[in-house]
């Protein structure tokens, strides 16, 4: 049988089998509505609470700063769109990155056309943000930053820490969307000066639907949903009782397991990487060479097209992203590479393999088998 290799761990991940067994009793036994007072609705609601604690221990806040929601790109409208809501009085100026995921300049975009100022951060070469820069951007009026904890497609880590320093200093919001680092590496909301961090499950091995929205005590926001007074108010709706246990079950694995389990992923990254340049002509390596996701290989290959090369790997059982998961398929530029001033288009194509618990030595040397021969091939077919 074709041997199925799946390094596209930054688009999704598999919900892990204990988090899996961890949700299905809240599918027939433990049905009820969390709101509800009797027994039904007791049982779930311990559950819920214990899940937000598990939430909180991973990333390091109080667990009534964590509010459940269906997905990060929830997460971060509610945060963007809610603080700009609340702050009106003070201030209109949004500052942000060219790196963000579309679940965040979209929001900031809209924000745009609603009236607010957005001031758009470039990064370097290495997609790293320059921090001067975003103190200098700082004006009277400005009420949150919103910059990511990792990059999606480069791995790269942006100095979150000083960021929030920043931010604090100034009396700005630091909203941070941090989907691609929690569960991957540490991150810590009090210690790192965060008002609003984004989560999403299924990054970290919990289901689609699920994510959470931290939000720092005494933060001013409008809530994105309005109804029922779930969530204190912050999120309404019936919690995703399954969803937020299994969320809660993969915090509580990666707070266990993650330091390892990053030693182990980069271990095999870093064999990838170094076989790949060993084998490959004319290629390089995108993103920051230190402060990097350790899962993530964001590579540029001279004379071939992304899409061909990512065709050629699917026929071969290897799924990898040349990008974001919503823009590989579209045939459209990374913004990411293209704000890093990286080469794109059909002189060069650009893949990111992103590496995750399920996989082994076996799955890099099927890529070190296959990749060389993919490309060798490509570059010597006639271009149209
Ligand atoms: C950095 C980043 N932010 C936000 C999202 C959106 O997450 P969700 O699918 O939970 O809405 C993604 C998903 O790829 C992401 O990588």
């Amino acid at each position: 049988m074709r041997q199925q290799v799946y390094m596209d761990n930054n688009a999704t991940t598999a919900v892990h089998p204990e988090v899996l067994e961890a949700m299905l009793p809240f599918f027939r036994a433990l049905f009820g509505n969390p709101s509800s007072v009797h027994w039904a609705g007791r049982a779930v609601k311990s559950v819920l609470e214990e899940a937000r604690d598990r939430v909180a221990t991973l990333v390091n806040c109080d667990p009534a700063e964590v509010v459940f929601t269906s997905c990060a790109t929830e997460s971060n409208n509610t945060a963007i769109k809610g603080v700009a809501a609340a702050r009106r009085s003070r201030g209109n100026h949004i500052i942000t990155t060219t790196v963000e995921h579309p679940a965040v300049t979209t929001p900031c975009l809209y924000l745009e056309h609603q009236g607010c100022r957005v001031t758009c951060l470039d990064v370097d070469s290495q997609g790293m943000l320059d921090l001067d820069a975003l103190e200098a951007a700082i004006t009277d009026q400005t009420i949150l930053i919103s910059a990511m904890y990792a990059n999606n497609e480069t791995g790269t880590i942006f100095p979150v820490g000083e960021i929030g320093e920043i931010a604090a200093r100034h009396g700005v919001y630091f909203h941070c969307d941090a989907v691609q680092a929690v569960g991957k590496i540490p991150v810590d909301f009090k210690g790192e000066n965060i008002s609003l961090l984004s989560i999403s499950g299924h990054k970290l091995y919990a289901p689609k639907g699920v994510g959470a929205l931290i939000i720092r005590k005494g933060t001013k926001l409008y809530p994105l949903l309005h109804g029922g007074p779930q969530e204190r108010n912050r999120r309404s709706g019936t919690e995703n009782t399954a969803g937020i246990v299994g969320l809660g079950k993969a915090c509580e694995i990666a707070a266990q397991t993650m330091r390892t389990e990053a030693e182990r992923v980069r271990q095999l990254r870093d064999r990838l990487e170094e076989g790949i340049l060993a084998r490959v002509p004319d290629m390089r390596i995108n993103g920051h060479p230190v402060s990097r996701l350790p899962n993530t290989s964001n590579l540029s290959f001279l004379n071939v097209e992304s899409d061909s090369l990512l065709f050629n790997l699917d026929l071969a059982g290897i799924a990898a992203s040349s990008g974001s998961a919503c823009s590989s398929g579209a045939l459209k530029t990374s913004h990411v590479l293209k704000a890093m001033g990286v080469a794109a288009g059909t002189s060069v194509g650009n893949i990111r393999f992103s590496l995750g618990l399920d996989n082994r030595e076996e799955d890099v040397d099927h890529v070190l088998e296959v990749l060389p021969g993919i490309v060798r091939r490509l570059r010597e077919s006639p271009k149209v």
